[in-house]
């Protein structure tokens, strides 16, 4: 069953930053996008390029490693070389807590 599991303090993420997060074997980066959190895998579906060290440009992630781009809000690829889209996960603040479901 899903479960939410805190994963970052909400200001530990300004506006346009992201984090790299585990949670047991996952690796996910977090996004803060205006105030909003966002959370999908870190590993690109590409060759597994960090995302969460990607330039943030909006709702856009773009892979540090050969210039994929997501979308941080659904996981969705936008551009290649990524084939697949990557997963992406619920987050909800509790109190100063990001929490994420996995
Ligand atoms: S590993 Fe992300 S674009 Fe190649």
């Amino acid at each position: 069953m899903p479960t939410f599991v805190k994963v970052a303090k909400t200001n530990d993420i300004g506006p346009g930053q992201s984090k790299l997060v585990e949670v047991g074997d996952k690796q996910i980066a977090l996004f803060n996008v205006n105030g909003s959190f966002y959370a999908i895998d870190d590993t690109c579906s590409h060759q597994g390029g960090p995302l969460s060290e990607g330039e943030l440009d909006d709702i856009k992630v773009t892979c540090p490693w050969h210039g994929a781009i997501f979308d941080v809000t659904t996981g969705d690829s936008l551009g290649p070389p990524a084939p697949t889209n990557v997963t992406s996960y619920k987050v909800r603040i509790k109190g100063a807590d990001v929490e994420i479901e996995v």
